[in-house]
């Protein structure tokens, strides 16, 4: 198997977040926290500055859904991140609460809490603490749009009997918790709490039920883990793909991938309106590089890809079988099969219609309905 080293960066990325422990066992819950962890998966990291609790997570919830955390109260990460299309919105591109269109799809935040860096490409995005201050107060684009307006939604919080009760919860031993810092605190332990393992690919693999999937879609399980369509290589392991950090691993495991979705120079550039990792590392091999995301739930997802350009699964598997997408006109036309900086992974192949029929209906197999309607990620307000 031929798989692409980190670059020096990621790299070097990769030492810092693995210096002197900065993770504590997730066991450690002084507020009883007890993780629901699927068969057969192991224990996410959890920040030692951050411990789980339930009354936490239980916050988080609210505020992950809380429109008020946003400039004009429209919009809140639930808003961009719907449990019923496996936390996405089913654009192309987000679009923030002002109406600004984010040049990238939303992701699906199933099982967050194993990926070994955050979003499309960020290698130093690495924490969801970290991570929420970009939607809450990114200016380019504005997506909640609450810089300069934190303190008016932070009083906001403060005055609703509601929040009193589940801040006082949360953070007990605070005077006044009613900060930034608990709000994205609570945010990223409920993130971390949204863990998904009872797809029918689960119930067959770890669970043990031989009926849970068809054979259908067993067939297309093994060309999915097959070397002739090489998809498990980057999109592996019982998170489908391969970037993971969890208590178990002695280093997080972090790769970006050109999979040869544009090459409008023919000498492998992407659109200038976002080209991957090169826009951290500079360097010109980085072109077109992106972090290979979840695959579970993806039947739910569409549109595909960082720029949400292609429409359906299918589509996805044409852009495979043809070793890179081919557009044939607009600005960004191009031979993507031709792009010298595409990964080696992405060969192409051809499918039966059986075949195709059957890795599908593998990728159908990656969904899980119930806990995608669990109450403890639903939104709050949802009959407001
Ligand atoms: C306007 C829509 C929008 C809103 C609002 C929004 N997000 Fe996102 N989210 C996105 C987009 C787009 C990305 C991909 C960003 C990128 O790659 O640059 C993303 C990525 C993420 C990721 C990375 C997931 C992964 O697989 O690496 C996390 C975590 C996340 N968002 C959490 C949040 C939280 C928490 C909030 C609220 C504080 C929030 N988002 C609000 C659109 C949104
Ligand atoms: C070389 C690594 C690699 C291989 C091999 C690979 N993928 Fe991917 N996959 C990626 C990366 C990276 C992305 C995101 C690319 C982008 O947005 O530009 C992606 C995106 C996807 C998406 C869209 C996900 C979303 O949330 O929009 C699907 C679906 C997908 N791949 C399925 C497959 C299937 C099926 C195979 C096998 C035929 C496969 N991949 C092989 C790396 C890979």
């Amino acid at each position: 198997m031929i798989r692409r080293a980190p670059t020096l960066l990621t790299a070097a990325a990769l030492g810092a977040a693995c210096a002197p422990d900065p993770k504590a066992q997730a066991g450690d819950d002084p507020g009883g926290w007890v993780w629901q962890i699927p068969e057969g998966f192991p224990t996410p990291l959890v920040p030692a500055d951050n411990p789980m609790t339930g009354p936490k997570v239980e916050l988080g919830r609210h505020l992950f859904y809380e429109r008020r955390l946003s400039v004009n109260g429209e919009l809140s990460c639930g808003g961009c991140h719907d449990p019923a299309l496996a936390f996405t919105d089913g654009l192309a591109v987000a679009v923030g609460a002002t109406g600004e269109e984010h040049r990238r799809g939303s992701m699906s935040l199933v099982n967050v809490a194993y990926n070994s860096a955050l979003t499309w490409v960020n290698p130093l995005m690495r924490d969801l603490e970290h991570q929420a201050m970009v939607p809450l107060f990114g200016t380019t684009p504005v997506e909640l749009g609450l810089e300069g307006h934190e303190q008016q939604a932070l009083d906001a919080l403060a005055a609703d009997p509601l929040y009193q009760g589940l801040f006082t919860a949360a953070w007990p031993e605070d005077e006044d918790p009613f900060t930034l810092d608990r709000v994205v605190k609570s945010i990223a332990a409920f993130e971390r709490s949204i863990l998904s393992g009872g797809a029918p690919y689960d119930r067959y693999t770890y669970g043990g039920e031989l009926d849970a999937m068809s054979q259908e879609a067993k067939d297309g399980m093994a060309l999915f883990f097959s070397e002739r369509l090489e998809c498990y290589h980057c999109h592996g392991t019982f998170h489908f793909m391969d970037s993971v950090a969890t208590q178990e691993m002695a280093f997080p495991e972090l790769y970006h991938h050109n999979t040869g979705l544009y090459n409008v120079d023919g000498m492998g550039a992407y659109p200038l309106r976002d080209q991957g990792l090169i826009e951290h590392t500079f360097q010109f091999y980085d072109m077109g590089m992106f972090r290979a995301p979840t695959l579970r739930n993806i039947a739910l997802t569409a549109p595909y890809m960082h720029d949400g350009s292609i429409a359906d699964l299918d589509g996805v598997i044409d852009h495979y079988a043809a070793a890179g997408r081919t557009l044939t006109e607009g600005p960004d036309a191009g031979v993507g099969s031709a792009n010298p900086l595409k990964s080696s992974l992405v060969r192409g192949f051809s499918l039966s219609p059986a075949e195709r029929a059957a890795l599908l209906a593998f990728l159908d197999s990656l969904t899980d309905e119930e806990t995608l309607a669990e109450p403890r990620f639903a939104d709050p307000f949802a009959d407001d």
